[in-house]
């Protein structure tokens, strides 16, 4: 694999860096693959007691890259394997999440913080889900876990009109923690992930069990998310909007 994504694990934080910063961080079925390699082998590891997902400066994650999903559009595929496998792994994950966002988070970089246990935001952050003007439908579990973290007037404005909302919006709505300055989102991350890690182990790992309930609800959602969005990734309306997008003229 290439340096798509850097797993670095130091004293008990792993941190899983997107870091494909030409293409602001779109996420491709290789990039999937190492992500949930990443996070799912966390669990076997005792010494590791949480994990930081990151991004580079500016771009935390444009969401899926969308050539692969030009290329399932032309093989007549969905989400591809590795990306349901990703969220999957996220939505079994026991381990405590934190987020570091600095920049743009569109689509799964959006919808992957609803996984997520903190979220540090730049003041530079983004958040948005363009779903349907691309002809597409939320994935995720966003559909469930949005209108319960948000309530379903800010989840609809978000995902059904894909409005942006900014860091100190995101953390109105209870997708964000704490914003702080671009320079300083790292920094910040990483001392929630210290500060998580400290903790009592059993007793964190109870509570977190106890606050998120059993992940059966989550799969399905995703699995059904899954299964429609690859209907909508068929439509005229969808090959539209992504042969405009990698078409256009700068
Ligand atoms: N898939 C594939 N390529 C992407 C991409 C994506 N999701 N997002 C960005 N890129 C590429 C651009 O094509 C461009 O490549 P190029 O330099 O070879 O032309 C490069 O990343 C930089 O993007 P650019 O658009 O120039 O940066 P920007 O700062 O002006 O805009 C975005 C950034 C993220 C707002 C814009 O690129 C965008 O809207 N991307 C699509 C996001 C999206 O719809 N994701 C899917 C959600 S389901």
């Amino acid at each position: 694999m290439s340096d798509l994504v850097i797993v670095s694990d130091d004293g008990p934080i792993r941190t899983v860096r997107m870091n494909r910063p030409d293409k602001k961080n779109a996420l491709t079925v290789p990039m999937y693959e190492a992500m949930a390699a990443a996070i799912d082998s966390a669990a076997g590891a005792a010494d590791l007691r949480c994990i930081v997902i990151a991004g580079v400066p500016g771009a935390f994650c444009a969401g899926n890259d969308l050539q692969d999903f030009l290329h399932a559009v032309a093989h007549a595929e969905g989400l591809s394997a590795p990306l349901l496998r990703f969220l999957h792994v996220l939505a079994r994950n026991e381990k405590p999440l934190v987020a570091a966002v600095s920049g743009l988070a569109v689509g799964i970089g959006t919808t992957m913080l609803l996984h997520c246990d903190h979220v540090v935001a730049g003041t530079d952050a983004l958040f948005s889900t363009p779903f349907v003007h691309l002809g597409l439908v939320p994935e995720a579990a966003s559909s469930l876990l949005a209108p319960q973290r948000l309530g379903h007037a800010r989840a609809f404005s978000l995902l059904a009109m894909g409005r942006p909302l900014d860091a100190a919006e995101a953390r109105a709505c209870g997708i964000v923690n704490t914003v702080v300055a671009p320079a300083e989102v790292e920094a910040e991350a990483k001392k929630a992930a210290l500060q998580i890690a400290s903790l009592p182990a059993k007793a964190l790992a109870v509570t977190r069990r106890l606050l998120r309930g059993p992940p059966d609800d989550v799969i399905a959602r995703i699995d059904q998310e899954a299964e429609l969005f690859k209907a909508q990734l068929g439509s005229p309306e969808a090959r539209a909007a992504f042969e405009a997008f990698l078409g256009r003229k700068k």
